[in-house]
């Protein structure tokens, strides 16, 4: 039988702090992964109605919190800082939905470039933004732990 699925995106808020990072700390191995202290940092003034500042939505599947994107903006410019989809809704097209729908909003606050960083070997992740049209702009040697390079992409929107 067909199972309709209901997807909902909400505003990320101060008080989404620990459930935020319980997934990402599900997403990310630790050295990698915010730690709460960050979380509550980047979350203090997040979604403020400006044109600076720190953007963030949680995508919920079936009333089943999914996973989540935060940005940052400074005008024109924004930087995607984390996306993260829990495991279980992975490869269903729930990232891709939150990217766009990030941008989507960008795009409305005055955004027009993109930026972001990513290991070289995450490939669901190089993927997911080579997909949605990021390029690549330069390899990073050595930024995250073990010596992994990243790389930093870039879309015009
Ligand atoms: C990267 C991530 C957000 C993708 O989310 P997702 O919901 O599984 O992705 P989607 O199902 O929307 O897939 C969109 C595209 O991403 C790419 N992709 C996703 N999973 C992939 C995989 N396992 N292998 C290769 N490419 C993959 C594909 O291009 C896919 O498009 P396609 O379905 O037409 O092939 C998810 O894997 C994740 O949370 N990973 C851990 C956290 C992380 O690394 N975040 C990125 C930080 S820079």
């Amino acid at each position: 039988m067909f199972k309709m699925i209901k997807i909902n995106l909400r505003k990320i808020i101060r008080d989404n702090a620990e459930e935020i990072h319980r997934i990402d700390s599900i997403c990310f191995p630790a050295g990698i992964a915010y730690s709460f202290t960050e979380f509550t940092y980047l979350l203090k003034h997040i979604n403020q109605a400006h044109t600076k500042g720190i953007k963030g939505f949680i995508i919920e599947v079936n009333s089943k919190t999914s996973g989540f994107i935060i940005a940052r903006q400074n005008k024109e410019r924004s930087e995607i800082i984390t996306i993260d989809i829990l495991p279980e809704f992975r490869e269903k097209g729930y990232g891709e939905k939150l990217l766009n729908f990030m941008e989507q909003f960008l795009i409305k606050n005055m955004v027009k470039y993109i930026f972001l960083e990513v290991a070289v070997n995450n490939e669901p992740a190089v993927n997911l933004y080579t997909k949605l049209g990021y390029k690549i702009l330069k390899k990073i040697d050595a930024y995250y732990p073990g010596n992994i390079p990243a790389f930093v992409m870039r879309k015009k929107i």
